[in-house]
């Protein structure tokens, strides 16, 4: 090598590293689809600091994790609380994000006063669709044209794909998921509108929501997109299921999202339900064996499931609009209070000092083909 060509290369060198350090995650799939993050109010609050750029680099689109249900935004009858809603919204424009709202209509968090007459008795049909549609019809209002996407209901359906008997259907029957639609689509016509649930690779639900949706289509009413939310585990569901569901969601007509994507790593209990033998599980080695870190073994197998899901997304791009994770990072996840309560979990791409995890990226640089 003579004098002049190690000159280049030394000049060189730094710029192509840093394009490395650079390249955020979504640029892995920035030809395929919009790569999301699910934040809390905190981060919301916290966007002028280090996380902006960190959301920045590596998210094209956003979602709430809680800011946005009904008992946050619309806690009393008379009484809308916008703080979380304005400032999300501000943080999704200041990114340059595809901005989603979640959820206007849901049978969790939301108060039992919104199914109740002011005496305590429990609302007629008409009483509880015209309180629903006030609601849509002030949030989504409020978001009009600034909201993209909105999960209009969530998780109406039981496993076998009977509707769950929550208040909302109890009371006004499968029209309640008619009308939630009608009414997003009549206050802001141009926002995207979904039907979000998990277990979407199970057949016999899939079965049942994609009924409901082509009658809903057939009728008039838009729906654009199914949302198969994606909370796995290390070992499955497999990815034949998960693919079959991408498929066939495809085929009946509606756009395919991964909605809340995550990855369990601990073990679950069989039976891991009530709030005593949560704290048995939480204080188990057993139930509860990376409280120091996870182990190496572990780790390999997240990366390789996260390569192996976003491996399948890819070759399903063309019916993919966007995969979200649901959460930045492993500190704030759910799964460390589900199904067991304050355990120490690893389900996302982040890890609790905010560090993205370097194995599970070069996983997905090269399914991405990076
Ligand atoms: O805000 C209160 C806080 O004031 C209180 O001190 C604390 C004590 O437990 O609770 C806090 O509320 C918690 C809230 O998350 C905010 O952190 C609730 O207990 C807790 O139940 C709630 O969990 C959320 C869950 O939905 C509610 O069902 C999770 O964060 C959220 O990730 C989860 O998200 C859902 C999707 O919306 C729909 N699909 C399933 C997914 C996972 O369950």
């Amino acid at each position: 090598m003579t004098k002049f060509t190690l000159l280049i290369v030394l000049l060189i060198f730094p710029f192509s590293s840093n394009k490395t350090t650079d390249e955020g995650l979504k640029d892995l799939f920035e030809d395929s689809f919009y790569l999301g993050v699910a934040v809390n109010r905190q981060q919301v609050a916290d966007n002028e600091k280090q996380l902006f750029p960190l959301l920045k680099t590596h998210f094209n689109s956003l979602s709430p994790e809680n800011g946005l249900k009904w008992e946050k935004v619309h806690p009393q009858l008379d009484l809308y609380d916008f703080e979380f809603g304005d400032a999300y919204v501000g943080l999704g424009e200041k990114l340059g994000a595809f901005t989603v709202g979640h959820c206007l209509v849901w049978h969790q968090q939301v108060p039992d006063w919104v199914f109740e007459d002011a005496a305590g008795e429990q609302l007629e049909k008409s009483a509880l669709l015209s309180r629903m549609e006030d609601h849509i019809a002030k949030v989504a209002g409020r978001y009009k044209s600034r909201i993209d996407g909105w999960d209009v209901v969530n998780e109406a359906f039981n496993e076998d794909g009977s509707y769950r008997e929550s208040k909302w259907f109890k009371i006004a029957g499968k029209d309640f998921i008619k009308e939630a639609f009608r009414k997003a689509h009549e206050i802001d016509p141009d926002a995207e509108l979904y039907y979000n649930d998990y277990n979407m690779w199970k057949t016999s639900k899939r079965a049942g929501v994609l009924k409901l949706a082509k009658e809903m289509k057939a009728e008039g009413i838009r729906i654009d997109g199914i949302g198969m939310q994606g909370h796995y585990m290390l070992e499955g569901p497999s990815l034949a299921d998960i693919e079959q569901g991408i498929i066939e969601i495809a085929e009946a007509g509606f756009t395919v999202m991964i909605t809340e994507l995550d990855v369990d790593v601990l073990p679950r209990p069989s039976n891991s339900e009530g709030a005593d033998l949560n704290m048995n599980y939480a204080n188990s080695p057993e139930f509860n064996p990376f409280v120091n870190g996870i182990s190496p073994e572990a780790e390999e197998k997240l990366a390789q499931r996260y390569a192996d899901l976003f491996q399948l997304f890819l070759k399903h791009k063309d019916k993919i609009s966007r995969v979200t994770l649901w959460g930045l990072h492993d500190g704030k996840s759910w799964l460390n209070n589900f199904p067991v309560r304050g355990r120490t979990n690893y389900p996302l791409l982040f890890d609790r000092e905010l560090k993205l995890k370097e194995g599970v990226f070069e996983k997905l640089r090269e399914v991405a083909g990076g």
